[in-house]
């Protein structure tokens, strides 16, 4: 019986460790999200602007000026978070949401 619970205990503990991963997101992946959902399109970040980027404006810095759970819950449902917002609601998985929450929340104001 105890090397079992035993085992449970470590497999729980894997599975946790997995899932708290998952929910924080990779920011490597979450660059190549950026790229493939074409953010680009309306936004500015590190000098580089799509042809509609005065709509969205910089990205840059919005790692300082919000944080994780608002990112999230403005990739979600842009409305949820900014009543106001114009930006479209795109379509992503949680997963590619936490990814792009990752690499968003890197970008700092130096
Ligand atoms: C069709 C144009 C458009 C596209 C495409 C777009 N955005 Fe936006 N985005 C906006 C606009 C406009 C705003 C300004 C706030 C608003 O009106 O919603 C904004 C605001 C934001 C903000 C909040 C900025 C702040 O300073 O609070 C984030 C974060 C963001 N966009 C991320 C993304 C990501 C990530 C993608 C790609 C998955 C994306 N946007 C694609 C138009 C767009």
């Amino acid at each position: 019986m105890k090397p079992r619970l035993l085992a449970a205990f470590f497999i729980g503990s894997a599975l946790l460790v997995i899932a708290i991963r998952a929910q924080e997101g990779d920011l490597i992946n979450g660059q190549r999200i950026y790229a493939a959902k074409m953010c680009n399109l309306c936004h500015t970040l590190a000098g580089e602007s799509g042809p509609m980027a005065e709509l969205g404006g910089p990205l840059d810095g919005i790692g300082t000026k919000r944080d994780a759970a608002w990112i999230r819950l403005y990739l979600k449902d842009p409305m949820a978070a900014l009543p106001e917002a114009k930006m479209p609601r795109i379509d992503l998985t949680d997963q590619e949401i936490a990814d792009l929450t990752a690499f968003l929340r890197g970008c700092r104001q130096k």
